[in-house]
C-alpha cells in the first residue's frame, strides 16, 4: 500500500473541504474502521513479527498525520462558523410574544399614579365585607329603600361581596386619625343581570379626604385636576348633586372627551362630603374634622379612555380584545 500518496490524496481533498458535514465524511472516508487504513491494518494479521514491525510504524505515523489533518480541519472550520454563520448580524431579530398588562390594570395604574403625585395613599380592602361595614356604618340600614341601590351577593349570615369600595372608609377611620387622604382601589360585585353597560364584577376607586378645613372646592380642584392627567386634559368636567346615605351633600362627575364636544356626558363618579354621622360612628370628636369622599367607577374611565362600548370584553378571555392594550 502507497502511504505517501494515501496522505496526499487526503490533504489534497480535505483542504478542498467548506463545511464540516463534508469533513464528516472525509473522516470516515479515511480514518474510518473501513478507511483503506483501517483495513491495511487489518491484513497485518498474517504478516511475519519482522514485517508487521515496519508496516506497522509506518501506517501508525499515517494515521497520526492523517488524525492531525482532520483536527486542524475541524478547528478552522469551526471558528469560520461562529463568525460567519452562527452570528449573522444582517439576519431579522426573532420576535419574542411577551404579556402585557389588561386594560383595567393600566388604567388602574394610570389613576393611582395621579392621585399620588396629590399626596394620596393607596390602601386595601377585603372583598369579603360584613353587613356592617358595607351598609349599616355608611347609613344605609336594613329595609331601608337606600339599599336597594346595591344588588347584593350574600355569603353566609352577615357576610357578602362588597358591592363597593366604601366600606374602607369607616374601616380605615376606625383605626387613624386625620389628616390624611388615601385613596382604596379594587374589585366590587353586584348581583345584577349584565348587559353592555352592567358587570356582576366590577373595579372601582374609592377616596377619602380628612383634615380640618376641608370643603367641596377642595374635592372639585382635585378631582379636576386627577380625571385632567388622566386624559391628557382632553376632558372637561361636570359636578351634579345626587344623593348617597353615607355624604352630605352628594353628587356626581360627568366628564366630556373635548374632541367629542358633541358627545354626551358620562358619569364617572360619586361622591359627597363626608357626612357627619360618619365620624360619630367611628368615634371622632363632635365638629373636629371635615371630608370629601368619592367612588370612581375604573370601568368607566376605560371605556370612555379606549372607545370601549361594552364593558364585558373587560372579563372575557378573547385574545383579540386583550392583545389591542
Ligand atoms: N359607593 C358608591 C357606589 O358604589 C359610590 C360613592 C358615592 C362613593 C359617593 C363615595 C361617595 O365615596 O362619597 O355607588
Amino acid at each position: 500500500m502507497d502511504l505517501d500518496a494515501l496522505k496526499k490524496r487526503a490533504q489534497e481533498e480535505s483542504s478542498a473541504i467548506k463545511n464540516l458535514s463534508d469533513l464528516e465524511k472525509w473522516r470516515v472516508k479515511y480514518l474510518g474502521r473501513k478507511s483503506e487504513l483501517s483495513l491495511f491494518f487489518d491484513s497485518f494479521k498474517n504478516l511475519s513479527l519482522e514485517d508487521r514491525k515496519n508496516k506497522g510504524a509506518q501506517a501508525n505515523k499515517a494515521r497520526i498525520f492523517l488524525t492531525s489533518l482532520y483536527e486542524q480541519k475541524k478547528k478552522s472550520l469551526e471558528s469560520a462558523t461562529t463568525h460567519f454563520h452562527f452570528f449573522d448580524i444582517t439576519r431579522p431579530g426573532k420576535k419574542i410574544p411577551k404579556g402585557h398588562l389588561h386594560p383595567i390594570t393600566l388604567v388602574l395604574n394610570d389613576i393611582i399614579r395621579s392621585f399620588e403625585k396629590l399626596g394620596f395613599a393607596v390602601v386595601l380592602g377585603p372583598e369579603i365585607e360584613t353587613e356592617y361595614y358595607n351598609f349599616d356604618a355608611l347609613r344605609i340600614p336594613r329595609n331601608h329603600p337606600a339599599r336597594d341601590m346595591w344588588d347584593t351577593f350574600w355569603l353566609q349570615k352577615g357576610l357578602l361581596l362588597r358591592t363597593h369600595t366604601s366600606p374602607m372608609q369607616i374601616r380605615y377611620m376606625e383605626k387613624h386619625e386625620p389628616p390624611f387622604r388615601i385613596i382604596v382601589p379594587g374589585k366590587c360585585f353586584r348581583f345584577e343581570a349584565t348587559d353592555s353597560r352592567h358587570e356582576f364584577q366590577f373595579h372601582q376607586v374609592e377616596g377619602l379626604m380628612v383634615d380640618d378645613n376641608i370643603s367641596l372646592a377642595n374635592f372639585k380642584f382635585i378631582i379636576e385636576e386627577v380625571l385632567k392627567d388622566i386624559f391628557k386634559n382632553q376632558v372637561t368636567v361636570r359636578f351634579r348633586p345626587s344623593y348617597f346615605p353615607f355624604v352630605s351633600p352628594g353628587l356626581e362627575v360627568d366628564i366630556k372627551l373635548k374632541n367629542k364636544p358633541r358627545g354626551q356626558w358620562l358619569e364617572v363618579m360619586g361622591a359627597g362630603m363626608v357626612h357627619p354621622d360618619l365620624f360619630d360612628t367611628v368615634k371622632y370628636p363632635k365638629n373636629m374634622w371635615q371630608g370629601f369622599a368619592f367612588g370612581l367607577g375604573v370601568e368607566r374611565i376605560a371605556m370612555i379612555k379606549y372607545g370601549i362600548d361594552d364593558i364585558r370584553f373587560f372579563f372575557n378571555p378573547d385574545i383579540r380584545f386583550l392583545e389591542q392594550f
